[in-house]
């Protein structure tokens, strides 16, 4: 059970680091031979990033907080199909933990109900039309009961109840998400962008969204290969960008 072909079984554990993160990019920075699915893993993260230059928070020894080094000769317009598989592969372990209810926010959170419980932070190197490689930071929320953050984040210990193995979780979590990379290894991408929908959150709602600093309400269709959310407002479908478009609900 759970075993893997590649993805952690070459790691690195650090006791601190600022980021995972950027502690991968400086080591494939000076060693271009990295192997594909090497990952880092810090028992305390200082300076953890998040989407859009925030912070990401975790307790020392409490949580997962990770980086994958991929492969996954991607062309630079199907990029988001990593992010799919990754956030398909949260899902799957969460599901397999027994959790319900589970859900991708677009683009890069994992949701339990209203209330996030893992978030991705992906940095890629583009080469030609290609990715290069692609590093995926993964912060996800396991024994960590209290947080500061405004969002009121959630996490495994707070919905199962009891204590959760980190070490066992972690090699959980990278079966997951191999399983699922390997689709897109394989360009399944049919099966990859179908099941992605199935848990994307708010698919097909009415929701209200902040749009140009006004409130509007939509409905989200999918999201494309480039990662960009589609929404129908006043019957027109646009596509939208991170930064140009605001859930207004949690
Ligand atoms: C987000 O939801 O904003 C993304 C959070 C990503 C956090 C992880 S923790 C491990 C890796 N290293 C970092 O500095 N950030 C990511």
């Amino acid at each position: 059970m759970y075993n893997r072909l590649f993805i952690g079984v070459k790691r690195i554990n650090l006791v601190e680091a600022d980021s995972t993160n950027a502690f991968m990019k400086e080591l494939v920075s000076v060693s271009d031979s990295e192997v594909e699915g090497l990952v880092i893993v810090a028992e305390n993260q200082l300076k953890g990033r998040g989407q859009q230059g925030n912070t990401w928070e975790s307790e020392p020894r409490k949580n997962l907080t990770l980086s994958i080094f991929l492969k996954p000769n991607t062309f630079i317009q199907n990029q988001f199909l990593i992010s799919k598989v990754v956030s398909l592969g949260i899902v799957d372990f969460l599901m397999d933990k027994g959790l319900k209810n589970v859900k991708i926010k677009w683009p890069n959170d994992i949701y339990v109900g209203s209330r996030k419980i893992a978030g991705i932070l992906i940095e890629n190197l583009l080469k030609g039309n290609k990715v290069n490689s692609s590093i995926v930071g993964i912060g996800l929320n396991v024994n960590q009961s209290k947080f500061k953050s405004d969002n009121s984040p959630t996490s495994l210990i707070n919905i199962i109840g009891e204590e959760q193995n980190l070490e066992e979780s972690l090699n959980q979590l990278l079966f997951f998400i191999e399983k699922n990379y390997i689709l897109l290894k394989q360009q399944k991408e049919v099966g990859v962008n179908n099941a992605y929908l199935k848990y994307l959150y708010g698919l097909e709602e009415d929701l209200p969204f902040e749009l140009d600093e006004k409130k509007v309400q939509g409905k989200i269709t999918g999201v494309s290969a480039l990662g960009k959310l589609q929404v129908l407002i006043n019957n027109e479908l646009k596509e939208f960008n991170l930064k140009e478009i605001k859930f207004l609900i949690n």
